[in-house]
């Protein structure tokens, strides 16, 4: 039998959740015109919409707080912070910014320009969007597996060498600014890449002259994953593996908000001088000054706190398993979700789970929107809602996976909510044969549609 667990923390203050009935929920998911993105919180029990800068700061991050050096340039904040991000990446080098894309935004700016190409593992929508939206292009060489919804490949996050070959040997190391690998890879299912596959990636990038960086929003799940999964990794310390992690690449773009473990932040790291001189110029334009970026000192000190705690075992174990949890209550009762379970979500096939509901009438929205309320659960859609329409014919695009993620915030919930949100969807699933209509949208935006788009229920088989 496998060993119980237990969060290595205990609760000293709680927020009341608001718990409705399913005529308020009905009338609250009309008028929010059948998007989850439009609902008050006060109108969601249990949310799982994100977790990132969701999660519940420790009384020594909020101690942290108190001591928050707000000064303008020189803040011991920073200082405090440069010297954490050194010790936990090894990066010498770093700039303060106030979320992921941010960094994102603040980096390609300097490296990414038209007519390039930047390959990597599943690139996160807020990436790719800042690698297209300077008329480059984000190539995914993601191992098939990755695609494959019932393989239990423990490293779905890693990349088919072959693929990446392929591209670093057709083009010119001048039109490919840098290889992004995402830890873990969110697009694919929070799904883990090996320690073998990052050296091996890197070794790629090197022989053919190009920067490898890491989006490690979530690189201490990634490190769980190593140590529990890599043979050779078992005893060794997640420090260790976070720094040999990092070690392969020239540097690194972070949202703060999920492995930071706070609120709101983020920062980009590097190994050269150079390269960081280059970007600073960027981040005073696009950030703030170099010592705070987009940060306030205090919330910079939340961070450094925030970064060594995610980064112990104890902490990750209850994490993971918990998402594992879910997953596994879920599993029992028949319903189809990606496998492995990731790091911070489940997520469950639409496809399978309402097969009556054709892919034009969105399948992963109406059980988003079911769930919801059944349970006042919110997930979200990642789906055909969310690909968007092709810009040029500008048709739906259908992507391979059509899924609901139920993302964990972290140190939030308790397993009986994680039961409470299984049980929920096990109501719906139940009752899915009598689900045969989905959702027809009636307003959206021409990209990144599904924040604001409205919907309504299809009733009948629509002309
Ligand atoms: N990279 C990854 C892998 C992400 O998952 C996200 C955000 C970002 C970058 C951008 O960071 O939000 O701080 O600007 N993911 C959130 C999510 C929004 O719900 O998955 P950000």
């Amino acid at each position: 039998m496998e060993r119980s667990y237990f969060e290595p923390y205990k609760t000293k203050m709680t927020e009341p959740l608001y718990l409705s009935s399913g005529a308020e929920r009905e009338e609250w998911i009309r008028r929010a015109k059948y998007n989850l993105f439009n609902l008050r919180s006060h109108q969601v029990m249990i949310d799982l919409l994100t977790d990132s800068g969701t999660g519940a700061m420790s009384d020594r991050q909020w101690a942290a707080i108190m001591t928050g050096d707000e000064s303008y340039a020189g803040s011991s904040s920073y200082e405090h912070l440069k010297e954490t991000i050194r010790e936990i990446t090894g990066f010498d080098y770093f700039l303060p910014t106030h979320q992921g894309r941010a960094a994102e935004n603040v980096l390609f700016s300097v490296l990414v320009k038209s007519g390039d190409i930047v390959p990597g593992n599943s690139h996160f929508d807020t990436t790719k969007g800042h690698i297209e939206f300077r008329k480059a292009r984000a190539v995914d060489c993601s191992v098939d597996e990755a695609f494959e919804i019932d393989s239990d490949f423990p490293f779905k996050g890693n990349v088919d060498l072959a693929k990446l070959e392929k591209i670093l040997k057709e083009n010119p190391s001048s039109k490919i600014p840098m290889v992004i690998m995402t830890l873990t890879c969110n697009t694919t299912g929070g799904q883990p890449v090996s320690m073998e596959n990052l050296r091996a990636v890197s070794h790629l990038a090197r022989k053919y002259g190009v920067r490898l960086f890491i989006d490690g929003a979530r690189f201490a799940e990634n490190a769980w994953f190593i140590r529990t999964r890599e043979p050779g990794y078992e005893k060794t310390p997640v420090r260790d593996i976070v720094r040999e992690m990092f070690g392969y690449a020239d540097g690194m773009t972070m949202s703060s908000k999920k492995d930071g473990l706070v609120n709101i932040g983020g920062f980009i790291g590097f190994r050269e001088e150079e390269l960081f001189r280059l970007a600073t110029t960027f981040n005073i334009m696009f950030e703030g000054f170099i010592t705070y970026g987009g940060m306030a000192g205090r919330d910079m000190n939340a961070l450094s706190v925030g970064l060594k705690e995610s980064t112990t075992l104890e902490y990750l174990e209850a994490r993971t398993r918990q998402v594992a949890l879910l997953g596994e209550m879920i599993s029992q009762y028949g319903i189809p979700v990606i496998r492995p379970y990731g790091g911070h979500a489940i997520f469950v096939d639409a496809l399978r789970f309402l097969p009556h509901v054709p892919r034009e009438e969105f399948p992963a929205q109406t059980l988003a929107v079911e769930l919801y309320l059944e349970a006042g659960v919110r997930g979200v859609e990642i789906g055909a809602l969310m690909a968007d329409r092709d810009p040029v014919t500008r048709k739906n695009r259908f992507p391979a996976l059509e899924t609901v993620r139920l993302a964990v915030p972290r140190r939030v919930y308790s397993d009986n909510h994680m039961r409470a949100v299984a049980e929920g969807l096990k109501q719906v699933w139940d009752r899915r044969d009598t689900i045969r209509h989905g959702m027809r949208i009636v307003r959206e935006a021409p990209i990144l549609r599904h924040f604001t788009v409205e919907l309504v229920r299809v009733t009948k088989k629509e002309p």
